[in-house]
């Protein structure tokens, strides 16, 4: 059984004052909902402030990037053993952002996922298509070249510890979310995808979000959908009581 995962990607925002406070709120959450595995990626200044508030609870954090050497002369750069070190369990790699307006390749991102593994954190791939990629159909070769390079050369065993974030562009701080069905669709087919690059337990294991103005009011039907697995929310993850009725939601659709 996979187990839902929601997080919260905070991206550029909070201070240190509202981090923590979001971060208890949602700690409380965690707790509440024993059958949702809760995490939140805060700014990486704040993430000492935020591990302090989830000590002891049941949310995870997460690092919303890192470089994948293990140090040295890369300035303004995090390094996994530092994220490590801090008590983060996962990383998220990949994200639309990254990508697009820090120009991130595949190639590099490969390199991420891999220097996760080395250093002990879980990551989530972020994958997904442009709004041109998918006015031209491409939707499925490109979120094909995402998954592939992402997953290149990892053991079944790293595999199934990857949480894929399906993350149409369209889709992301737009308030335009993919439908259920056009996000089960592209999830569907990341699962085919899995069972041709491992096999079919393989992709039965793994977890793959949707992201993209994921909210309160339509994150139920969204995680009803049967290969949708959680969320990765960025703007609705900010407000406390917002980000709790996703994760209620999530909770209700999955029937836990
Ligand atoms: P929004 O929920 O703000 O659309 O952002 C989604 C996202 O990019 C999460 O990583």
């Amino acid at each position: 059984m996979r187990k839902p995962f929601i997080c919260g990607n905070w991206k550029m925002n909070t201070d240190r004052k509202s981090a923590v406070a979001l971060a208890q709120a949602t700690a409380k959450v965690a707790q509440e909902v024993k059958g949702v595995e809760v995490g939140a990626a805060p700014p990486a200044c704040y993430l000492e402030a935020v591990l302090a508030a989830a000590r002891g609870t049941a949310l995870v954090v997460a690092g919303q990037n890192m470089h994948n050497e293990a140090g040295g002369a890369f300035t303004g750069e995090i390094a996994g053993p530092m994220l490590k070190d801090l008590g983060c369990l996962y990383v998220i790699l990949g994200h639309s952002e990254r990508r697009h307006i820090f120009g991130e390749t595949d190639e590099f991102i490969s390199k991420k996922v891999h220097a996760a593994f080395k250093f002990g954190l879980k990551p989530i791939l972020c994958v997904g298509e442009k709004l041109e990629e998918r006015q031209a159909t491409q939707t499925e070769a490109v979120v094909r070249r995402h998954v592939t390079a992402g997953f290149a050369g990892l053991s079944k065993e790293q595999a199934a510890q990857v949480v894929v974030a399906y993350e149409p562009v369209w889709a992301i701080g737009t308030g335009l979310t993919a439908t259920p069905q056009q996000a089960q669709a592209v999830h569907a087919f990341i699962r085919k995808l899995l069972t041709s690059l491992y096999d079919a337990a393989l992709a039965a294991e793994v977890r793959i979000q949707y992201g993209g103005s994921v909210k309160a009011d339509n994150n139920f039907d969204l995680m009803s959908q049967p290969d949708i697995d959680g969320a990765l929310v960025g703007g609705a993850s900010l407000k406390a009581d917002g980000f709790a009725k996703i994760i209620t939601e999530g909770a209700r659709a999955k029937k836990v």
